[in-house]
């Protein structure tokens, strides 16, 4: 029996926000310099920002970048970023045990921002400061002027605001690894007073409260119900944070980790949602999942300190890695109507879809094609998607399915997009595709992430080793049509009227 993905245009779950598709910045290892930034580069711009980064960012299609961390935040003074270049002074990072050099700060992101098209969501520093510097960054970026802060911005050579939007209250606050890391009535208390400041200075700006930095915490779903009882009605999303890894000869659990994904984001809810009764508060809050990818933190090796720009944490991402990284989107679109805001991390080099060189080349690697295909084709509206199909044992899940999907339908042009992974790691599945809701349709495009080596990455020299292939198109038959999923794949099928 074939496996069965049934829709309906009526079963509407909500329209995406945008802001799902965003990604991460942080001075950590060489995201920034060398990654971003690197001044001496044959492609960089008079900013100092490399041309062939800005274009792959662009291609990626990511509509708000999370800077400036991370742990990295906690132990950041931003005032030592703006200003003339040569004057800003150089740290020890605790967080990185690495050399900031401070060349690249606030108003250097903005610019960046601004080049690659997209928004940015600043995090304050709750670990080592507090209330006053997170109003005097707030008002440095967004008051018109008139101001201590607002008029060193203009004299720093941005007379307009800023208009910083969304804004991280902290950063993984619960981590004994953070430096200012708080208990949970600690970090709501401040986090409730931050908040107060920073509305006060702009009442538009959008607040995120740090959640648990991950369900493996022994503080998880208690810290977000402490955290809320707090500050619920002066925040509007709660942080999650994600990461996977595939552990030695577990790959069939490695591929079903969306499931993991998809119970997090329902049991991060539950406590939100319990916040909100047992303080009967109207609104609701909703969720930033404002780190999430695959990590390999098994990998880590010995790191080297108190240097600058240390290769840190540069997985190389293979076949495998991109289909969970599509299986991991589809979850995060599944749950649309609640999480609101999601930040792949990180952008470059540092867990990162784009790698680069210093001096030398700029690539993509595997897992960048299905987030930039799903961040291209994956806003509109999210429909139920019922699948039905064959099942497997994982030693994570136990009874796992073999097929995973989600279905986004698009005023603009009318088409309706299906995602769906097939988990099975030898064998193609037939997909019985049920569109019969929808009146005429057409398969105009099936495109997979697939191939025969699960293990393949891409390289400075080979960087189309792993990348996406058309397969066809297909008519579809009294709004039916059989679709055969490769063995281990990722796939978009892109369905129009007529
Ligand atoms: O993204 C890398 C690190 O992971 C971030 O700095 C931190 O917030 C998380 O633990």
């Amino acid at each position: 029996m074939a496996a069965r993905i049934a829709l309906d245009p009526a079963f509407v779950v909500a329209d995406v926000d945008p802001r799902l598709f965003g990604s991460f910045v942080e001075h950590l290892g060489r995201c920034v310099y060398t990654g971003i930034y690197e001044p001496d580069h044959p492609e960089a711009d008079p900013d100092g920002f490399r041309k062939d980064v800005a274009d792959l960012v662009r291609a990626l299609d990511v509509p708000i970048v999370r800077y400036p961390g991370g742990n990295f935040v906690s132990g950041y003074r931003w005032e030592d970023g703006v200003g003339p270049r040569g004057q800003r002074p150089t740290r020890l990072d605790l967080a990185w045990r690495s050399i900031e050099t401070n060349e690249v700060g606030t108003d250097d992101f903005m610019a960046w921002c601004a080049t690659v098209g997209t928004a940015p969501m600043l995090a304050v520093n709750l670990g080592t400061r507090g209330v006053e510097a997170a109003r005097d960054l707030v008002e440095y970026c967004n008051h018109p002027g008139g101001t201590y802060w607002s008029d060193l911005r203009a004299s720093n050579g941005n007379r307009q605001p800023h208009g910083v939007k969304v804004w991280c209250l902290g950063n993984e606050m619960d981590g004994p690894w953070q430096i200012g890391h708080k208990t949970a009535e600690e970090y709501g208390r401040l986090a409730v007073e931050t908040a107060k400041a920073m509305r006060w200075v702009d009442p538009d700006i959008e607040l995120i409260a740090c959640g648990s930095s991950h369900h493996r915490m022994p503080t998880f779903g208690s810290w977000e119900a402490t955290v809320l009882e707090h500050c619920y009605e002066h925040v509007d999303y709660v942080s999650v944070h994600a990461y996977y890894e595939q552990r030695p000869a577990d790959r069939g659990s490695f591929l079903a980790c969306a499931m993991d994904m998809d119970g997090m984001i329902e049991d991060v809810l539950a406590s939100v949602d319990y916040a909100r009764a047992r303080g009967k508060h109207r609104k609701r809050i909703n969720l930033s999942f404002d780190e999430w990818n695959v990590w390999y933190m098994s990998r880590r090796a010995e790191e080297p300190v108190w240097t600058q720009r240390p290769r840190l944490i540069e997985d190389r991402y293979s076949l495998v890695d991109a289909v969970v990284v599509g299986n991991l989107l589809i979850s995060l679109l599944r749950h649309a109507d609640r999480v609101r805001i999601a930040c792949l991390a990180q952008l470059v080099n540092v867990i990162a879809p784009i790698l680069t060189e210093p001096g030398g080349a700029a690539w993509r690697q595997s897992t960048y094609h299905p987030f930039a295909l799903t961040s291209r084709y994956g806003r509109g509206t999210v429909l139920r998607t019922v699948v039905d199909g064959p099942r497997y044992e994982t030693s994570w899940f136990g009874d796992t399915p073999l097929l995973d999907a989600v279905a986004v339908r698009h005023d603009d042009p009318d088409e309706l997009t299906v995602f769906a992974v097939n988990r099975d790691q030898h064998e193609a599945q037939p997909v019985d595709l049920d569109v019969r809701g929808f009146g005429g349709l057409t398969v105009v495009e099936h495109t997979t992430l697939s191939g025969d080596d699960p293990d393949a990455v891409n390289t400075a020299d080979d960087p189309e080793r792993v990348a996406p292939r058309v397969l066809g198109r297909y008519p579809v038959d009294g709004g039916r049509v059989t679709v055969s999923l490769p063995a281990l794949s990722w796939n978009m099928l892109r369905l129009r009227s007529g």
